[in-house]
């Protein structure tokens, strides 16, 4: 291979740029060509991409967000849609792609591989719900993101004695809320994965008002069952001696710098994409399995998806005593 393609797509992640940066710095060290496509699937489409120098990828690796820009691209999954994008592919005489972003991205590049076009996919997303892999790109930044707010706002909580509703990203997978809960403490931790009714969330609250608790930390995740501000203000109808407030943390989760984690596993992935694009390796996406990169097949990556492992929910809820 002498050219290839690189693109972010999908929900943009802390640790996409890190990503990009070895994916050029691989491919040139082994003389192939980068070409840089603009705002994911959608800038392949139109045709919006250009060439990515060592030099364009200097001073990336600490930066948040993605150089390329991304987008949702829902014409990808026309037909007519990807035989354009191909066709703009093959235009610009590109070899192979390597492509970053969630569950969604990688259905694109398995569509394209189908289509007998080389590609590797790149688990990115905060949401941690890509099969494949123990950790996609942006989750460790996303959750010391929330870990760092969740403790801001415990220290106003006690100042109050309140209960603070927090909600986490995370619509179908409640990685983040879980893990958030377990290493702020949370006393609730509310997950798509479990279900738990308002009443036993008045209980819980009752309870540690009743164990002579300052504060009360509540982390729903967005797809949870219970709408947050519905537990709001059913906590304050309970009268329990805790006033409520609510934090909705918002796409503030999706930006900042990557953290020491994303960047080495980002960089790890991008190398270990290029090395897979140039032995000859198509429709496999690399993850961190154990401790090693390697690849899976995209039929396998996108026949499920990962949830939270439920033995992390019940140790948290002993721990919250
Ligand atoms: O998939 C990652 C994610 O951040 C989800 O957690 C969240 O629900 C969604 O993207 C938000 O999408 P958008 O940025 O398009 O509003």
């Amino acid at each position: 291979m002498q050219r290839i393609g690189v693109l972010t797509s999908g929900g943009d992640a802390p640790g996409m740029n890190p990503c990009v940066r070895a994916v050029v710095r691989t491919a040139i060290s082994h003389d192939v060509e980068v070409i840089g496509i603009h705002e994911g699937f959608d800038g392949m489409v139109r045709g919006d991409m250009a060439p990515l120098t060592a030099r364009d990828v200097g001073g990336i690796i600490g930066q948040g967000g993605t150089m390329l820009r991304t987008a949702r691209c829902p014409e990808f999954y026309e037909r007519k849609g990807r035989i354009q994008g191909l066709r703009e592919l093959n235009e610009a005489a590109l070899e192979g792609l390597v492509v970053i972003g969630g569950d969604g991205s990688m259905r694109g590049a398995l569509e394209l591989h189908k289509l007998k076009f080389p590609v590797i996919g790149i688990p990115a997303s905060i949401d941690n719900d890509i099969w494949g892999t123990n950790m996609s790109i942006g989750v460790d930044s996303a959750l010391n993101t929330i870990m760092e707010a969740v403790d801001k706002l415990r220290d106003t909580a006690s100042s109050h004695q309140r209960a603070f509703l927090v909600e986490t990203m995370g619509r179908d997978c409640g990685y983040l809320a879980l893990m958030a809960g377990i290493i702020t403490g949370a006393e609730v931790i509310l997950i798509p994965e479990t279900e738990t009714t308002i009443k036993e969330v008045g209980e819980a609250v009752e309870d540690a008002y009743a164990r002579g608790k300052t504060h009360c930390i509540i982390i729903s995740a967005e797809g949870s069952s219970l709408d947050t501000h519905e537990v709001a203000d059913y906590l304050d109808g309970l009268e329990v001696g805790f006033r409520t407030r609510v934090t909705i943390l918002g796409h503030v989760q999706r930006g900042g710098s990557p953290s020491a984690f994303d960047r080495l596993l980002a960089t790890r992935f991008g190398v270990r994409a290029v090395q897979a694009l140039l032995e000859g390796e198509s429709g496999v996406m690399v993850g961190l399995l154990g401790r090693e990169i390697r690849t899976t097949p995209l039929e396998e990556v996108l026949s499920r998806s990962r949830t939270a492992n439920i033995d992390y929910y019940e140790m948290a809820r002993m721990l919250a005593r």
